[in-house]
């Protein structure tokens, strides 16, 4: 007998029946694991071969040149219109709200097709985020400028690796790895261990003397407790957080010799980055603040591109440098 495996949309149709949902879900998470797909193939035939190089640009058919973050942007562009499920759009890739289907669709999206572009020039590991939001169908459109704890799903594919993990609201957090086939296969529950033995702090090093004192001196006081990762992209990042526990920090750079390249707001984006890690790492029983300890998930942004800082992964880390953070 051969072994075969539970697929990512054999999970899916059980959650969506064990909960009584509509199938709408099922086409939208369709689309997006075609989109990560096509991503993961441009990406292996691009990045991979040299064909990006370290301009970090494509030739497509001899004419456009184009970055690696445009092609997955166009790329999960076209899976979702095909949809038809999907009001609004996005994207890291584009200043404005891209409409497409404003009369049937059911959900807003908001996503970051390719973060980490740095990682692109050595072929290593980017991300695909997403966080998904529903329409008002009673009663008057709220618009889409939705706090996190308002998605009812978010996730992340790590490209070129073949993780995809997937948090649905109240339902828990789930890893899936690639197969052969091309299928994302064999759901995991994702819970952060409790057992600080295995648990990492992650932030970038080189900005540390930047960050405010309160934490600074949090981090000098932890920093030798727990083991250090930094790859650089958020998605790969998050990722060993979740399953190694620990913590995961762009904290505000609000100290930095030059008052110019200060980042009062964060360099992450709250809607595509940090609401999507935060809500995984909710359901998955962590937290997630922000640089005055404010949960991420209740941020109401006030425009689609708005940054934040951000403390995520388990939960007594990140209530503790919360309670850093709120009594400063
Ligand atoms: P971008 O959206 O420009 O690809 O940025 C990547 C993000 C995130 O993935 C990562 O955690 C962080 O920026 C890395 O920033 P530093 O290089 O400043 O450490
Ligand atoms: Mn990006
Ligand atoms: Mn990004």
């Amino acid at each position: 007998m051969i072994h075969l495996e539970q697929t990512f949309m054999n999970f899916l149709l059980a959650h969506q029946e064990k909960y009584n949902r509509t199938y709408h879900f099922l086409i939208l998470m369709d689309s997006l694991i075609s989109a990560a797909k096509h991503i993961q193939h441009y990406y292996l035939t691009g990045a991979l071969k040299g064909i990006l190089g370290l301009a970090n640009k494509i030739n497509v058919q001899g004419e456009d040149v184009m970055r690696m973050d445009q092609i997955a942007h166009e790329i999960a562009i076209h899976y979702l219109k095909t949809t038809n499920r999907v009001i609004h759009a996005v994207s890291e890739e584009e200043d404005d709200i891209i409409p497409l289907n404003e009369e049937g669709g059911r959900y807003f999206i908001y996503f970051d097709p390719l973060d980490g572009s740095s990682n692109v020039a050595h072929g290593l590991p980017v991300g695909f985020l997403f966080g998904i939001a529903k329409r008002n169908l009673e009663g008057p459109e709220d618009g889409h400028l939705r706090a996190g704890k308002d998605y009812i799903a978010a996730g992340m594919f790590v490209i070129p690796t073949g993780t995809f993990t997937l948090a649905l609201k109240e339902a828990g957090t789930w890893r899936f790895h690639i197969n052969d086939t091309m299928n994302y296969v064999m759901p995991v529950r994702m819970m952060l261990p409790e057992d600080k033995k295995t648990w990492e702090l992650s932030f970038n090093a080189a900005n540390q003397t930047t960050y405010a004192k309160g934490v600074q001196d949090w981090i000098s006081a932890n920093v030798g407790k727990y083991s250090y990762r930094y790859l650089g992209a958020l998605a790969g990042d998050f990722h060993r957080t979740l399953s190694n526990g620990g913590m995961f920090m762009y904290p505000a750079i609000v100290n930095h010799p030059n008052p110019k390249k200060n980042r009062p707001e964060g360099k992450l984006r709250l809607m595509y980055e940090a609401s999507v890690v935060a809500f995984m790492s909710k359901e998955a029983g962590g937290g997630a603040v922000d640089e005055n300890g404010t949960p991420i998930l209740d941020i109401v942004p006030s425009k689609h591109h708005q940054r934040t800082a951000l403390y995520v992964g388990s939960k007594p880390l990140v209530d503790e440098i919360a309670q850093v953070l709120r009594n400063r």
